[in-house]
């Protein structure tokens, strides 16, 4: 088989536009979880801003920092108490400004995160509306229904937390209801009133002149609720598997929270032209997802669906082609998303024999390790050629896994104790990360402690093991980066290439160079073509052969 005897399909044209966003390279970082520069087992700012050379030397354009504000940390930081300060566990706003700065001047953008669905219970905002009666301004602030004292159990409506459960608690007095999509700790913010909307305006503002260059902007899709709160007539179940279009469930996806975008938009541009907002909306199918990332809404959305694709070629070359075809209909670049800190890690996600569904994950006999890395590093090798923008977790560029075996009395994530262990919750991805083998929590900081216990494999995972020897996965990363920076495959006209079906093949080309990617997940070897030359490839030793579960990158001679 060679590429001589194939034809191939342009998907995707090279885009005009030059806007740094269409083309970035950005890196999930969690605070939490990344590096500690205190020593008390919690990564903070100073942490964050002291690796600010590695992701420099790693290739990355920007980084995105997930909540670093006051918060009871109910839900990992996305509990907000204060938009406009730094928790004390993280440092402080002048930690927060020397980080920014400090990015900068390597050529780093940042990106910082945006939590507008639902704040704390513990925000003043919350605090006040329950100080104030049923009916009042304060109240109005949140989403918040009478208990029917005829039928006191009785909730609004069937709508269930997104955690599990239901989506009301009463207030304390018993004599309301509030409406939270998440933790109960999680008041969902009423959008309809005019003074939430005039308070994001300031606090978009806030960031943005203390220099951040966007937004990653939280549960985009859950902003408006449908008007009278009905029941939702479907199930959750049907919902994730994408049975239904996201707008008939009735607090997703609504139409009406297009208008917020709009005005958050203007806020945006009044700026230098080069901020930009990133949208989780959990929204399927892609014609609905692109209505955020249409020009005057979100400079991009990520790319979910794609992420949640099955590990078989045909899926994934569908993927590939709807993701364009949609995106490229409004003029918005696509997103390539592998891993974050809400979903399991790549490196197992697709070593799973089952499933994947949040049960079977429990089952460590479920999980293939060296097939679920090799293909990670194969999707990732391929995601990172293809046009348009890119995210990395803190972590996936060392191959670490989902960790599994964390005991039920370290957990943290609610969903896990909302659900009594029944969904296993994210806290597997979120296990500080590695840097040193023979260092107090694998170099996360001097004193070892560290809030999430690490698992023995994190040693030799660890950056500096990985550090230099060109077959690890850190150099992998390095080099895909560096790779794809020369070649400008962040922008450039994308055409697919038959090679079989359980091939995924395309070249990349634009006014400098033609690369042709081919990522191999049939089991028999794929023969590469002659005229081409090797220059980057997820498996060492690639020659005239791509064996499975491999992906390669060759410039055409
Ligand atoms: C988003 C965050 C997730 C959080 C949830 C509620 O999905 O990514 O971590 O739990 O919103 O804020």
């Amino acid at each position: 088989m060679t590429t001589q005897k194939t034809t191939g399909i342009v998907v995707h044209p090279a885009s005009t536009a030059s806007d740094w966003w269409r083309s970035a390279v950005i890196y999930q970082v969690y605070p939490r979880s990344f590096a500690d520069g205190n020593g008390d087992g919690m990564g903070d700012l100073q942490g964050i801003a002291s690796k600010l050379p590695y992701l420099r030397d790693l290739g990355v354009d920007a980084l995105w920092v997930s909540p670093f504000y006051p918060s009871p940390q109910a839900d990992g930081g996305y509990d907000v108490a204060d938009y406009r300060d730094i928790d004390p566990i993280f440092g402080t706003l002048a930690d927060a400004d020397i980080l920014i700065g400090r990015a900068h001047e390597l050529g780093l953008r940042v990106f910082v995160d945006l939590v507008p669905n639902h704040t704390s219970d513990e925000h003043p905002w919350f605090r006040r509306a329950l100080a104030s009666a049923p009916g009042s301004p304060e109240r109005d602030w949140y989403i918040f229904r009478d208990v029917d004292p005829g039928s006191p159990e009785q909730r609004p409506n069937n709508w269930e937390s997104d955690f599990g459960g239901p989506a009301w608690s009463k207030t304390p007095d018993g004599k309301q209801w509030y409406l939270h999509m998440f933790d109960t700790k999680q008041p969902d913010l009423n959008w309809e009133n005019p003074a939430v909307r005039e308070e994001f305006r300031g606090t978009l503002r806030f960031w943005l002149d203390r220099g951040v260059d966007g937004f990653r902007v939280d549960v985009a899709h859950a902003l408006i609720k449908a008007p009278g709160l009905p029941d939702f007539a479907h199930s959750r179940e049907e919902l994730l598997a994408g049975e239904i279009s996201t707008n008939e469930c009735p607090y997703y996806d609504q139409d009406r929270l297009h208008e917020i975008v709009r005005d958050w938009r203007t806020v945006l541009d009044s700026y230098d032209g080069a901020r930009a907002m990133v949208a989780e909306a959990w929204v399927q199918p892609y014609e609905r997802l692109v209505k955020y990332v249409r020009p005057d809404e979100y400079h991009q959305a990520f790319n979910f669906e794609f992420l949640e694709t099955p590990w078989d070629a045909k899926a994934l070359r569908n993927g590939i082609v709807s993701s364009y075809r949609s995106n490229d209909s409004v003029g918005a670049p696509t997103t390539w998303v592998l891993s974050n800190h809400d979903v399991i890690r790549h490196a197992t996600r697709l070593g799973l024999k089952e499933s994947g569904a949040d049960d079977s994950i429990w089952r460590t006999d479920n999980i293939d390790a060296e097939a679920g890395l090799r293909r990670a590093r194969a999707a990732t090798a391929m995601v990172l050629a293809l046009p348009g923008s890119a995210y990395i977790y803190q972590g996936e560029e060392l191959g670490l896994p989902e960790v599994l075996d964390l005991p039920a009395s370290v957990r943290q994530d609610p969903t896990f104790h909302r659900t009594a262990g029944k969904r296993i919750g994210r806290d597997g991805c979120r296990v500080p990360i590695p840097w040193k083998k023979d260092a107090p929590a694998y170099g996360f900081n001097t004193t070892g402690e560290s809030w999430l216990p690490q698992p023995e494999i994190f040693g030799e995972l660890a950056a500096d093991q990985q550090h230099g020897d060109p077959d690890s996965t850190l150099e992998m990363y390095r080099r895909l980066l560096k790779t794809r920076r020369e070649r400008g495959l962040g922008n450039g006209e994308l055409t697919l290439r038959d090679l079989g079906e359980n091939v995924i093949a395309f070249d990349v080309a634009n006014s400098q160079n033609v690369t042709t990617v081919i990522a191999n997940l049939g089991q028999e070897p794929v023969e590469l073509p002659q005229d081409a030359t090797v220059i980057a490839s997820s498996v060492p030793g690639v020659t005239s052969q791509l064996p499975t579960d491999a992906t390669v990158w060759l410039a055409r001679n």
